[in-house]
């Protein structure tokens, strides 16, 4: 889950962000890119809030093209929405577990309906039962929830506006020759003079520009 060349960009840019708010993880699956980030955070000294999102709905390899089914692909004991609230607790488990002072503001929801929220201050309720107001702007956001083309460059556009300038975008699987839409989008935003390349290992880490 985890490109282990993301660990260096992930310390980069905790160590140089700029001070804000807080900290953004659109995707957390079972909590391993949580727990690294919090882990640096700590390291750093960095007091920003950090807040996630991910609504743990399993993509099937065969959705598109047979449409979702129930199960998980080729395990048809193996229920859909059993295994993500497994992998949703695994989460909370391991957060829990490594983290037990420095939880995350983690929320059950698509990075569609964390923006929205965040554009409107909305209190929402995260998976350890806190009530949390969104708001505020962010120094660094880790983009790795839907990969898909639209998706990713919706995720890159609203992180981009809520972003201080100085702020940090790491783009999972955006690296050459990927054939995740985040690899095509990464083209798009090496000519978006807003953004200057920061380092590619083999991810793209990028800076919004003062
Ligand atoms: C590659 S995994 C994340 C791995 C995690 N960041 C790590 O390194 O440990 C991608 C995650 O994105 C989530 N996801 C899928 N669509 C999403 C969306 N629209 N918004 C936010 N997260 C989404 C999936 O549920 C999945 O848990």
């Amino acid at each position: 889950m985890l490109h282990e060349g993301n660990i260096y960009l992930m310390d980069y840019a905790i160590k140089n962000m700029p001070e804000a708010d807080a900290v953004l993880e659109i995707g957390s699956w079972g909590g391993l890119s949580t727990n690294l980030q919090l882990h640096l955070m700590r390291k750093y000294g960095r007091k920003e809030q950090f807040l996630g999102c991910d609504p743990w709905i399993y993509e099937g390899i065969h959705d598109e093209t047979k449409g979702p089914a129930d199960t998980i692909d080729g395990n048809d004991l193996l229920k859909r929405t059993e295994y993500m609230d497994y992998i949703m607790q695994s989460f909370q488990r391991s957060v829990q577990l490594f983290q037990p002072n420095d939880l995350p503001y983690t929320i059950r929801a698509t990075s569609d309906d964390f923006f929205d929220w965040f554009d409107r201050n909305a209190v929402v309720t995260d998976v350890f039962g806190r009530t949390q107001k969104l708001e505020g702007r962010l120094a660094y956001c880790y983009i790795d929830g839907n990969h898909a083309y639209d998706f990713a460059k919706r995720d890159f556009e609203n992180a981009a506006k809520h972003l201080v300038p100085g702020g940090f975008i790491l783009l999972d699987d955006s690296s050459d020759g990927s054939f995740c839409g985040s690899a095509r989008l990464m083209h798009d935003i090496k000519k978006n003079r807003a953004f200057q390349i920061v380092e590619k290992n083999p991810n793209y880490l990028i800076r919004k520009v003062v």
